[in-house]
């Protein structure tokens, strides 16, 4: 035998030199679940070490995070059911105290990246992405809400705006909303290819934003395609988008590697709170180790071709492992 792959493998100096993927804090997004108050720390029945935050508390959660080298935070907000709506009003209202938030943290913060979510379900009454009308969810109704709400966003402060809805044009009708409201410095992660999935359980828990009737299905991806994706990629391209986002993460591994291959923009991945779940769980009844089986899978993902990583164990990451 004159080839030896396990030459490679001797010693941890030898396999460090030999290493093909590395992760560090610098790589990740934490999530964080806002609701309005104060002092609320709110566990998420099915995420445990997951809370709804009232803002003094996601202060607190913010500067943990940047001390660990976490800097990029992906905000949602949990919102009262009496200031739903079929239009969203409050998405983009004065008064509206996640946007509130975004600029007391960023004043606190002002290096701390925020990147906000464009959707409507979260203050819908209909619990849709999109504005509904005798059970269907209209497109092109839906994009002047959109864009309403990223203009609002990028007002108060956040760097990076992620539409989640899965519109057609919904990038290229943000884009155009932003420059003409001289915000051509914000940012768009788009969630390109998100599939109708069985793993946002825990999130839509969280923000008690499930669907009031129906599914997703008109609007996010099915999970059986893969070559849909590069449509959606090269849409998002035209459009402006500066990051192309694949949801879920861990069963679309093959969609990641597709996506880097034909693109030169940065590749974001959600590792979505079901998936988050599944490996918790496990841990705690025992089966797997958490130490062990949370950066293998984090790096997996870096791997497959991942760039930015959006998980919950962001900040555990950092402060257990710091580096691979
Ligand atoms: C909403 C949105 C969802 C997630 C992010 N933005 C849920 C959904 O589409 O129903 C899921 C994230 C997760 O599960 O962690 N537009």
């Amino acid at each position: 035998m004159n080839r030896r792959p396990r030459r490679n493998r001797q010693s941890s100096a030898i396999r460090a030199m030999a290493q093909e993927t590395h992760l560090n804090p610098g790589h990740l997004v934490q999530p964080l679940f806002l609701v309005d108050g104060n002092n609320i720390k709110d566990e998420i029945a099915s995420l445990p070490g997951n809370y709804r935050l009232s803002v003094d508390q996601v202060l607190t959660e913010v500067e943990a995070c940047m001390e660990l080298g976490v800097q990029s935070f992906i905000m949602f907000p949990a919102v009262a059911e009496s200031l739903k709506d079929k239009e969203a009003t409050y998405s983009h209202a004065a008064d509206n105290f996640y946007l509130k938030a975004a600029l007391e943290i960023k004043a606190r913060f002002p290096e701390a990246c925020l990147i906000s979510d464009v959707a409507m379900d979260p203050y819908s009454s209909d619990g849709h992405d999109g504005y509904v009308e005798n059970g269907k969810i209209l497109n092109d109704r839906t994009l002047p809400i959109l864009s309403k709400m990223a203009v609002a966003q990028a007002e108060s402060g956040f760097d990076i705006l992620g539409p989640s809805d899965m519109m057609d044009g919904r990038v290229g009708a943000m884009r155009r909303a932003l420059d003409e409201a001289g915000f051509t410095e914000t940012g768009i992660m788009s969630y390109t290819a998100k599939y109708a999935s069985a793993f946002y359980g825990p999130f839509r828990d969280a923000l008690d934003s499930a669907p009031k009737a129906g599914d997703k299905k008109t609007y996010q991806m099915n999970p059986a395609n893969k070559k849909e994706a590069l449509i959606e990629a090269a849409l998002d391209t035209e459009e402006g988008v500066d990051y192309l986002m694949v949801k879920p993460a861990l069963n679309y591994l093959d969609v990641i590697a597709l996506l880097k291959a034909n693109s030169n923009l940065p590749i974001a991945a959600y590792h979505v709170s079901g998936e988050c779940a599944m490996l918790i769980a496990a841990c705690q009844n025992g089966w797997l180790d958490y130490d062990k089986a949370m950066p293998e899978t984090l790096l997996s993902l870096r791997r497959a071709g991942t760039d930015v990583i959006i998980t919950y164990f962001a900040k555990d990451f950092a402060k257990r492992v710091g580096t691979i």
